[in-house]
């Protein structure tokens, strides 16, 4: 085989191939009191300002409110919320009056936005909507400062879980140090 030769991967479509990647974090995300779970989400600057971005399909119920509320956050779960998460993956708003009812989670009031936190989650970040990127395609984007952090102190990310398409799936393993 030259250098040139590639033939022994399939040429598949621009979609299966996004979908290799080695999984998608999940997170459930909080806009006013509705909860949606979010597998398009990613870091935009760690520092100065710290922001990240999270990707909304514009038919969600979400995706109206959050251009009304303007801020949303962000909880990471523990595997123990996984029936939660997948609730919450599935039923909108639009025909639920209150996810956290639903669920039984515990809506907290945030410091510095109006969204509010889930108590359950280890994990909430509170974020401001500075940016909305309409680049086409399926979601719109929509980038966040990091206004306030919220970590229990006994943390353990493993416990955190990752979307890895058609399943939910552990970090995984140490490889090396
Ligand atoms: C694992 C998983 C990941 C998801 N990721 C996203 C996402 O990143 N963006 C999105 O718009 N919808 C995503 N969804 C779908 C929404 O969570 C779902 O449609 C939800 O019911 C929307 O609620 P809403 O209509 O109240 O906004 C995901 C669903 C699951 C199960």
């Amino acid at each position: 085989m030259n250098e040139m030769d590639n033939s022994d991967k399939e040429i598949v479509s621009g979609k299966k191939g996004i979908l290799s990647l080695p999984g998608f974090p999940i997170v459930i995300g909080c806009i006013g009191k509705n909860l949606i779970t979010l597998a398009a989400i990613s870091m935009v600057s760690f520092d100065n300002p710290p922001l990240i971005m999270i990707g909304i399909v514009p038919k969600r119920y979400s995706f109206e409110l959050i251009k009304e509320v303007k801020d949303y956050s962000i909880n990471i779960p523990t595997t123990e919320f996984i029936d939660d998460v997948k609730y919450i993956g599935k039923i909108s708003g639009r025909d639920v009056e209150d996810k956290f009812k639903a669920t039984g989670l515990t809506p907290v009031k945030a410091s510095k936005i109006s969204s509010y936190l889930i108590k359950e989650c280890p994990v909430n970040l509170e974020c401001k909507v500075v940016h909305t990127l309409d680049l086409g395609g399926t979601h719109t984007w929509f980038v966040g400062e990091v206004v306030a952090a919220h970590l229990a102190k006994d943390y353990d990310r493993s416990k955190a879980f990752i979307f890895w398409p058609g399943q939910f799936r552990y970090v995984g393993d140490v490889i090396e140090i």
